[in-house]
């Protein structure tokens, strides 16, 4: 009888498709497992070469919450994202997957870079549900880190023509340890350094340009550490 026979093999198909999705899962956190044996997460990528790590930072602007001419400062929300590569976490010979996603739990077994805001005055990660935080690797080691943050950071307001006024106001980003010897850090390059949503509006104020710049500081014993300069043009006066 004809009836059965086919039952049988819509049957089989089933069962491969099955298969296939399982062995695909396994893969993945294989190469996650090898990954995370074999990595220092306390070391720089390129720390024992002569060449320092770059990495290429992008600012994105989610929302610009509040500006404050009494206190000296403004509080924004933004996505600080870092892109650099990381020859330790190559996985062209384990796999043919394009990339690996982190989720928050697994991203503090990876290096990632220790920026900090210098005019900052108070910070908060987000971490509704989970800490907004996501680390990618792709297959030859190029790593992309996004990180969700609330910042309230100084800017020092000259208030002589207020209201009729445009100040400067920077997020001014630093490394916490290392000298650009060792790890050097740069606006991204392929995109705009510094990305404002669109749809961001203030009852008082308007954003009237942003400018992207870096500062190079001494420490002596030529040692120098680049600082950040994101500096956003607010015009009181509208
Ligand atoms: C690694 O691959 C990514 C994604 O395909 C690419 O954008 C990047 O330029 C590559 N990096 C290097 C160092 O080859
Ligand atoms: C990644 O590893 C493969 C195999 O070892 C090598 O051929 C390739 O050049 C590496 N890619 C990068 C960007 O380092």
């Amino acid at each position: 009888m004809a009836y059965p026979k086919i039952f049988t093999s819509f049957f089989v198909l089933i069962l491969i498709v099955h298969i296939k999705c399982y062995t695909a899962e396994m893969k993945r956190n294989q190469v996650i497992s090898e990954l995370i044996k074999n990595h220092d997460r306390f070391v720089s990528p390129d720390y024992e070469e002569d060449f320092p790590t770059v990495v290429s930072v992008q600012l994105y602007v989610s929302s610009v919450d509040t500006v404050s001419e009494q206190n000296m400062e403004y509080s924004v929300t933004i996505l600080l994202r870092q892109l650099w590569h990381d020859p330790r976490l190559n996985y062209t010979r384990m796999s043919s997957l394009s990339r690996l996603e982190m989720d928050s739990s697994r991203i503090n077994n990876f290096w990632v870079p220790d920026l900090f805001f210098s005019n900052e005055k108070k910070g908060s990660f987000h971490d509704v549900t989970k800490p907004n935080r996501m680390l990618l690797i792709y297959r030859n080691g190029t790593v992309f880190y996004s990180i969700r943050l609330s910042l309230t950071l100084s800017c020092y307001m000259r208030l002589e023509r207020y209201p009729m006024d445009d100040q400067i106001c920077s997020m001014v980003m630093e490394s916490y340890s290392y000298s650009a010897e060792n790890v050097f850090f740069k606006w991204i390059e392929t995109q705009k350094p510094v990305v404002v949503d669109r749809s961001i509006e203030m009852p008082q104020y308007t954003l009237k340009k942003y400018h992207a710049t870096v500062c190079k500081k001494d420490y002596g014993e030529g040692e120098h550490i680049y600082s950040f300069n994101a500096d956003s043009y607010i015009s009181t006066y509208i």
